[in-house]
């Protein structure tokens, strides 16, 4: 049984890969979410459910405790959030992290609104983590899956994604763990 814990399961990306793995009988799911009335959705009766802060940092140490995979979901103080998952994953010595971070971080200028993705990119990057960072392109809900990933360093592609993409690559990263680790992709549909 892998232990998998979603930060931010109440967010739209969480939601759709918590529906991708809530069936699958070798993933043990914990949500990890500041107000579980934001859930709502089929089959979460089968996962653990943490009430809880990322930026308190007891109270995300405890529910990383036990954890084979750290999928983060996050917005806001991203920083301050990679800061206490790097922290607690050390602490609890658990290794692979999927942290969800945003296309144009290494554009320069800089938008001021990609700023705190680029440093909570460089936490994480900067962690002995085996971390698999994601740049999404901006997010559509057409229902297809259709997505192509680039390398850090390449230029990025596209223009959008639909979300439904984005978790079955997430969902497939949980999946095999072993792939993907220490990278930092872009990912889009292609010819968008
Ligand atoms: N929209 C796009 O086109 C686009 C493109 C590229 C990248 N991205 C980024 O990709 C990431 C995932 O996207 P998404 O649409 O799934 O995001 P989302 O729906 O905004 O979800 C983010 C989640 O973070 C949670 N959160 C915020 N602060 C928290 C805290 N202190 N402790 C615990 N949870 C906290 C929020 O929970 P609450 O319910 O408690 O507020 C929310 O559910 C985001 O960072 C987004 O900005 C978006």
């Amino acid at each position: 049984m892998k232990n998998v814990i979603i930060l931010g399961a109440s967010g739209n990306i969480a939601k759709h890969v918590t529906d991708i793995l809530v069936n699958k009988n070798d993933i043990q799911l914990t949500l990890f979410l500041r107000n579980a009335k934001r859930l709502g959705i089929n089959g979460v009766s089968k996962c653990h459910i943490i009430e809880g802060d990322v930026l308190n940092f007891n109270q995300l140490k405890e529910a990383v405790k036990g954890q084979d995979i750290v999928y983060a979901n996050l917005s806001g103080d991203l920083e301050a959030m990679a800061k206490n998952i790097v922290k607690a994953m050390e602490e609890t010595d658990v290794k692979k992290v999927i942290f969800i971070s945003s296309i144009g971080i290494y554009d320069v200028p800089l938008k001021p609104v990609l700023k705190p993705y680029r440093k909570a990119t460089d936490v994480i990057e900067a962690s002995e983590l085996e971390y698999t960072i994601l740049r999404p392109t901006w997010f559509t809900s057409a229902n297809e899956i259709d997505y192509e990933t680039t390398r850090k360093g390449q230029p990025e592609k596209g223009s959008v994604i639909s979300q439904k993409s984005l978790a079955t690559f997430i969902a497939k990263i949980i999946e095999s763990p072993e792939k993907y680790i220490r990278e930092n992709l872009g990912i889009n549909k292609p010819n968008s």
